[in-house]
């Protein structure tokens, strides 16, 4: 055994590189009394749902910075209420993913590669199809929520089944009512 002579000293050690220690697309194992299939299917489900949370909610924060026109007040309002209540479900679902051992999807490039949500025009709509697109994307969400939520039951993992049930379903129904309510064509001033 060596003894150190170096001194005590206050610098981090910065620039460390280190290996990768769990692979995305596994899970380790956590005492839940859940199976190892339906962690395993929970996380790649519950992936897939994170990954299209965190490009409605990049989807609503540019139509809140874009929009224009005589709504613009209230939709700026509107959509940056609707991305704050995406953002929260994002971290929930994330951390329903480490919950079962998983690994969540975080790096934006590797959500552009997970997604299957359309990516938008770079440049500026015109505001009824920016609506048209976050309502899309609500439903691609919704579609799969409801499809992963009942196999998640069937497995087993009823934790899982509730948080896509409770909350994603019932927060992206809601934002998806106040969106659509904004597409009837309806006379402001008289009828
Ligand atoms: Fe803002």
């Amino acid at each position: 055994m060596t003894t150190s002579t170096k001194p005590p000293s206050s610098q981090p050690r910065l620039h460390q590189k280190g290996a990768v220690i769990q692979e995305f697309g596994t899970v380790k194992q956590f005492p839940l009394g859940l199976s190892y299939d339906a962690r395993m299917y929970s996380c790649q489900r519950l992936n897939k749902v994170l990954a299209d949370t965190q490009i409605l909610y990049g989807l609503y924060k540019k139509h809140h910075w874009l929009l224009r026109g005589a709504t613009f007040y209230q939709l700026h309002l509107l959509l940056d209420k609707h991305a704050g209540e995406q953002l929260e479900l994002v971290d929930t679902l994330a951390e329903r993913v480490q919950t079962l051992g998983g690994v969540a999807v975080g790096d934006p490039r590797h959500v552009a590669e997970i997604t299957s949500i359309p990516r938008p025009p770079d440049g500026v709509e015109e505001v009824p199809a920016m609506l048209s697109r976050l309502l899309q994307a609500h439903e691609t969400i919704l579609t799969q929520a409801h499809d992963a939520a009942a196999r998640a039951a069937e497995l087993g993992d009823d934790g899982t089944n509730d948080l896509l049930v409770s909350q994603v379903i019932r927060t992206g129904e809601l934002q998806a009512w106040f969106l659509a309510e904004h597409l009837v064509d309806t006379p402001l001033v008289r009828a």
